[in-house]
């Protein structure tokens, strides 16, 4: 059944205007004022409400097995607690174990996502180095449509790997036209923190960000800016939570080099305070890397994000309820990692961001989904409202507002970290593959709906990447004839 949205303005990343929007086959098919509607079509009315494409989240980590345990939300839940918000797509992570197959792994984690509600597709982790990963590297590129690969620099013993397992991947990843992306954290430093603060009898999750200061992160961030710039690789790294970060991002780009940052919301409106909490489980429940910073950090995401030098935001959704946190009440290095967010995602960037002047509803639409879609090739499949582009909307209500709570939420998770802050602006239908999932506070969604996105390489980037790398390559020096 086709579906005709009436009456509402058309936000996109270039421009707002008022035009109905025909979905069918799951897919936009046309786009215009007073729009006929078709026999059997469904009529949406969206007077007063903006016609946007839904947010694409591009970093969560739905029923993650992390740090002893597994992520609370599963691809159902946390696909359908996102719907909830507006957003109709997530990107989420293959982490394969260390020395496990890539390959292995991509294929564990497509078997988990069949209960997605949403549209979803896969960053993979490169965890260790050898012939195989290069080899899976290829495949995944070539036959399952992965076109990104991530790093992480911290997680030591764990899934850090270092600056020469950095090199070549990245070379790699270059070569294959997919995009790596890094945790920046510098993990040597973070575990030599965390053992001398438990040293000095700091048990709790203050140690956790007292381990893991703005330094730590600067560093790691300039050092992966640094390495793709050696090797001409473009780079995208995740959750940027300092000013240090921010700059060395700012930098890279005024020099010429294609580097990316994504900011979660959560680390523009929380700070570092979260964990003086007298109370354990409060505490522990902010526990996430990186750590919730001082404020003057905001500043700077905030500018990042509106000057364009900060492209995307994401949530890095992974769940852990009260008694998995409880596994660290000695000692902090055991809390598991992660916050939860990405059904208050749009909601705290519109409220904090559009209603303050920072952003524009257009801007708002390029760094919820816009951007994310192009940086990973997806655009204008995702993140478009044009004719053809699949029918992946949310119709936002500027005006009307909520109160965040764990109590009424639809994630998995007995704690929300926005506990009590009030939001203007929210979804008030979103809508996948051209149907209605969510409207007017009931969700609608069928486990298992969501598909496996593609993403093919970048052959735009990438040429004009290979161009300048071409342009730069070193030439040995010819000696004089006789010699
Ligand atoms: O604390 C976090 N962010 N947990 C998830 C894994 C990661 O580092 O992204
Ligand atoms: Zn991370
Ligand atoms: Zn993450």
């Amino acid at each position: 059944m086709s579906l005709l949205i009436r009456g509402g303005e058309i936000v996109t990343a270039e421009r707002r205007y008022k035009a109905d929007v025909l979905c069918d086959q799951g897919a936009i098919q046309a786009i215009g004022p007073d729009l006929e509607a078709p026999s059997g079509a469904e009529i949406l009315d969206a007077g007063g409400l903006l016609v946007m494409p839904g947010g694409i989240d591009p970093h969560t980590h739905m029923e993650l097995p992390f740090m002893g345990t597994v992520a609370s939300e599963d691809f159902y839940t946390g696909t359908a607690a996102g719907l909830a918000g507006g957003n109709t797509m997530i990107i989420d992570f293959v982490i394969p174990a260390p020395g496990a197959s890539l390959l292995d792994s991509y294929k564990t984690w497509r078997g988990w996502a069949e209960k997605a509600a949403a549209d979803y597709s896969f960053h993979v982790a490169v965890t260790h180095w050898s012939d195989q990963v290069h080899e899976e590297m290829g495949i995944l590129t070539r036959d399952h449509g992965v076109n990104s690969f991530k790093h992480f620099m911290a997680y030591k013993g764990a899934i850090m790997v270092d600056d020469d397992i950095l090199l070549r991947s990245f070379t790699r990843a270059l070569e294959l036209g997919a995009i790596p992306t890094v945790h920046a954290e510098n993990g040597e430093a973070v575990a030599f923190m965390q053992k001398s603060l438990l040293a000095q009898g700091i048990t709790g999750p203050e140690g956790h960000a007292l381990s893991r200061p703005a330094s730590v992160e600067g560093e790691a961030a300039q050092r992966a800016i640094t390495i793709a710039g050696l090797i001409g690789a473009p780079l995208y790294i995740v959750h940027v939570s300092t000013e240090e970060a921010a700059q060395a991002i700012a930098r890279a780009r005024a020099a010429g080099q294609r580097v990316y940052g994504e900011v979660l919301p959560q680390q523009l409106v929380i700070d570092e305070t979260v964990y003086q909490n007298k109370d354990f489980a409060t505490a522990a429940a902010y526990v996430m890397s990186p750590p919730f910073r001082p404020k003057h950090h905001q500043k700077a995401l905030w500018a990042g994000l509106m000057s364009g030098q900060l492209q995307t935001t994401a949530t890095d959704h992974c769940a852990f309820c009260a008694p998995q946190k409880a596994a660290g009440k000695d000692n902090f290095t055991l809390i598991p990692n992660g916050t939860a967010g990405i059904e208050d995602r749009m909601s705290v960037l519109w409220h904090h961001g559009v209603s303050t002047g920072r952003l524009t509803p257009s801007e708002f639409v390029a760094i919820t989904s816009t951007n994310t879609a192009k940086i990973f090739n997806i655009h204008p499949r995702k993140g478009a409202i044009e004719i053809g582009a699949n029918a992946d909307i949310v119709l936002w209500d500027a005006s009307s507002s909520r109160t965040i709570s764990a109590k009424t939420h639809h994630q998995n998770i007995d704690f929300n970290i926005y506990e009590g802050m009030e939001v203007t602006g929210l979804a008030a239908t979103t809508i996948s593959q051209g149907k209605i999932v969510w409207h007017k506070g009931e969700l609608r969604t069928v486990k298992g709906s969501g598909r496996y996105i593609n993403r093919p390489c970048f052959p735009m980037t990438f040429e004009a990447l290979s161009k300048i790398n071409a342009a730069n390559k070193p030439v040995g020096v010819a000696l004089m004839s006789g010699q």
